[in-house]
């Protein structure tokens, strides 16, 4: 995997504001920085000239944000309608998906016009995957409004809906055209989905920055409290993103380490049945990653200073690291076990892991006994 230096401030982009993601003729800018919801007419409109769209948003981000997006469309031209759906996990829903279609279809969109998504990883995935399929793809763009949205879920073209069986098992890849990150929209974040957001910037630095791990440590309070250290962490992010995207598009290989946490905190998700009162992804992720740290260190490859490192920056982040610590009915390893076996990274029936040596140094692994994991997550319930 192509992999480039923590702290340059620019990959080469015309300002320190934009970050590229390089796919050849598909390649498309991430830019980053205050105010660009009300520059995202012209911005739009410089990159993609004539386009009509259709916005699709939740009725929250619709409340705070809405207006002020389309004001600035109608400045740059931009004929466009709107497409109010309800906020929370549930709405990534084959229901809604169906009515965005069918929506866009009934203004008779064209492929080259765009689907704008405002909004959070929710809103992003689902018009995503709307826009992939109407037409056999149409153009997309991303206005990120949650901080997880801003640092994943809007780079990298994933899209999809959950199925009831589990998480995001129907969608396609499909990139944006222009990413759009108004870091100035997460004042209105709840602290929750906040801190939810933040559990993906410290995924990156797990993973394999570990240089940018223990700036997070050094700088955590900085980021939650805005400023400088709060926009650095989101480029950052999309940097680390970006990089992996250029070299694995599909994930056929390295991609597959940005699921660090995933394979256990998508089985919690469905567990609760997507239920966002009682776990958002974000938290998920953070029990997750916190898992797979502590099933590593079971298995004799990561030490256990590093783990609880890991556990300890999480918590102090304002997240949950434990199975028990989700609200309602106490989850089950049975059920857990049935979210993993429906992983996508699932092959000839055995689950692949995404396991670590220490911070900043997973790994792939495909050999993991389903009797080992079932033993751990009975052990973690009981923690
Ligand atoms: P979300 O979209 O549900 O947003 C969280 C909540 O914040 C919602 O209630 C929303 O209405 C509200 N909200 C959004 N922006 C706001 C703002 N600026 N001010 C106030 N409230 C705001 O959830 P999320 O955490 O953004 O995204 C989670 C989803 O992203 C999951 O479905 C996950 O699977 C997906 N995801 C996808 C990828 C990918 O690569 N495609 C990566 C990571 C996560
Ligand atoms: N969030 C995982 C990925 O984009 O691959």
């Amino acid at each position: 995997m192509k992999r480039e230096a923590a702290y340059q401030t620019d990959n080469g982009a015309a300002t320190p504001r934009c970050v590229v993601v390089d796919l050849g003729t598909r390649s498309y800018d991430i830019l980053i920085g205050p105010g660009l919801v009300d520059e995202a007419g012209t911005e739009i409109a410089r990159r993609l000239p004539g386009i009509r769209a259709a916005v699709v948003t939740d009725e929250t981000v619709a409340g705070l944000h809405l207006d002020r997006l389309s004001i600035a469309l109608r400045a740059a031209g931009i004929d466009h309608s709107t497409i109010v759906l309800p906020a929370g996990e549930t709405t990534k829903s084959f229901a809604h998906l169906t009515q965005v279609v069918d929506e866009v279809l009934a203004q008779r969109l064209e492929r080259d016009d765009a689907v704008i998504a405002l909004g959070g990883g929710v809103i992003g995935d689902l018009a995503g995957f709307a826009s992939a399929i109407v037409r056999r793809g149409m153009r997309f763009v991303q206005m990120p409004t949650t901080l997880l949205a801003q640092v994943d879920s809007s780079v990298g073209g994933k899209t999809g809906i959950n199925s009831p069986r589990g998480k995001n098992l129907v969608g396609a890849f499909h990139q944006p055209s222009l990413v759009l990150a108004d870091t100035a929209l997460l004042d209105t974040l709840s602290p929750r989905e906040f801190a939810a957001g933040y559990a993906e910037i410290v995924k990156y630095g797990l993973i394999d920055r570990p240089d940018f791990f223990d700036w997070l440590d050094r700088n955590c309070e900085a980021v939650f409290a805005g400023g400088p250290e709060r926009a650095d962490a989101i480029r950052q992010s999309c940097k680390a993103k970006a990089v992996v995207v250029a070299a694995d598009e599909r994930e056929n290989a390295g991609r597959a380490l940005l699921n660090l946490g995933h394979t256990f905190g998508h089985a919690l998700e469905a567990a609760v049945g997507y239920d966002s009162r009682r776990l958002v992804h974000g938290e998920g992720v953070a029990i997750g990653m916190t898992l797979a740290y502590r099933f590593s260190t079971e298995r004799g490859l990561c030490p256990a200073e590093d783990a609880d490192r890991g556990e300890a920056h999480l918590r102090a982040a304002g997240l949950p690291t434990r199975i028990g610590e989700i609200p309602g009915a106490p989850l089950t390893t049975a059920q857990l076990m049935a979210g993993i076996a429906q992983d996508k990274k699932v092959k000839r029936g055995r689950p692949t892991f995404i396991l670590t040596r220490g911070i900043g140094r997973a790994f792939l692994e495909g050999d993991v006994a389903p009797a080992a994991v079932e033993a751990f997550l009975d052990r973690e319930i009981a923690r």
